[in-house]
């Protein structure tokens, strides 16, 4: 499989479907909406969408039912990359090869953009035009999935502690284990169970999808800490060196470098353990794992 192909063409068929999904820069707030569509198309990779379409064709559904809340993953992810760049936060200046969503927009701007993605993400999952036919239950999971990981026992959570022990000395490995699999790994864990729900998977491959999730999780956020320190600013289009500069717990801070990247090898070959139960209809989940520990940006 030609891995580079794939994952381009699923990134034009995930842009394409955000284009129609999102609110237009004419409509009113003029600002606002051109905002969200500044930083959504910044050019992201669509790692958790393509997860969760992945996901949902790996336990035999349909992946075009899944393309809404998809779209609505990758909102999400982007309001928290808005919220993560500010000044009160990572204080950082570029995202995704360009200026951060506040150096544009201005702070309030950026702040209400994210607000703005992460409700229009939750509109887009239940919107009536794509859930005709869906059974209730089956979207509520979703919802109560991705909205889950998404608040103060997932990705918020994990971003609480990644703020509070910034600067700490002697943390260690379960703080930062903490907060990998909450600011990071709760996302893409949502993405590939809600891919999994949308495809009506049974309860084995669900577990399997699960256990998949959290090490594949895990291992992007090892992978991200190490392209941090690894990578130029402009190979990974965001600040590079901004984890030491800012005293970030990070597992090459707590554990070395060289021992993160065998973590992170670690949790890759876990990732694709817990896929043992598919054959090749999960070959995609596999490539993207291994993708996830070798990429480069
Ligand atoms: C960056 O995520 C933030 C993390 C959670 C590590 P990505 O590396 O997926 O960023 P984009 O979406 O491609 O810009
Ligand atoms: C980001 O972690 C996690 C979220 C945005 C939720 P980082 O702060 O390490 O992400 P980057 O490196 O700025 O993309
Ligand atoms: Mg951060
Ligand atoms: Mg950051
Ligand atoms: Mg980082």
């Amino acid at each position: 499989m030609d891995l580079k192909l794939y994952l381009h063409e699923q990134c034009t068929r995930i842009d394409a479907a955000l284009d129609r999904f999102l609110p237009k820069e004419t409509d009113l707030p003029h600002s606002l909406h051109k905002a969200m569509r500044y930083s959504i198309f910044a050019g992201g990779k669509r790692v958790r969408p393509i997860l969760m379409l992945a996901a949902c064709q790996a336990v035999g559904g349909d992946s075009e039912r899944a393309v809404p809340a998809a779209c609505a993953m990758e909102m999400i992810h982007t309001y928290s990359l808005i919220h993560d760049d500010l000044p009160a936060m990572d204080d950082d200046d570029y995202r995704r090869g360009n200026p951060t969503n506040h150096k544009v927009f201005g702070e309030a701007i950026a702040i209400l953009a994210g607000d703005a993605l992460l409700t229009e993400a939750f509109k887009l999952i239940s919107d009536p035009r794509f859930t005709d036919g869906c059974e209730a239950s089956g979207l509520l999971a979703v919802i109560h999935e991705i909205a889950t990981r998404s608040g103060s026992y997932g990705m918020v959570g994990g971003q609480v502690v990644d703020m509070e022990s910034e600067g700490c000395r002697d943390i260690d490995l379960a703080t930062v284990q903490f907060i990998h699999t909450h600011k990071t790994g709760a996302l893409i864990k949502a993405s590939v169970v809600a891919g999994a729900l949308i495809g009506g998977a049974g309860g084995q491959q669900l577990a399997a999808i699960i256990r998949y999730g959290e090490a594949a999780g895990l291992a992007f956020q090892i992978a991200d800490d190490i392209l941090d320190i690894e990578g130029t600013t402009d190979e990974i289009g965001k600040d590079a060196g901004s984890d030491e500069a800012r005293g970030k717990a990070t597992y090459p801070a707590v554990m070395g470098l060289a021992a993160a990247k065998e973590e992170a090898q670690a949790m890759m070959d876990e990732a694709l353990r817990a896929l043992e139960i598919f054959t090749e209809e999960a070959d995609l989940l596999r490539e993207i794992a291994r993708y996830i520990v070798k990429r480069k940006n």
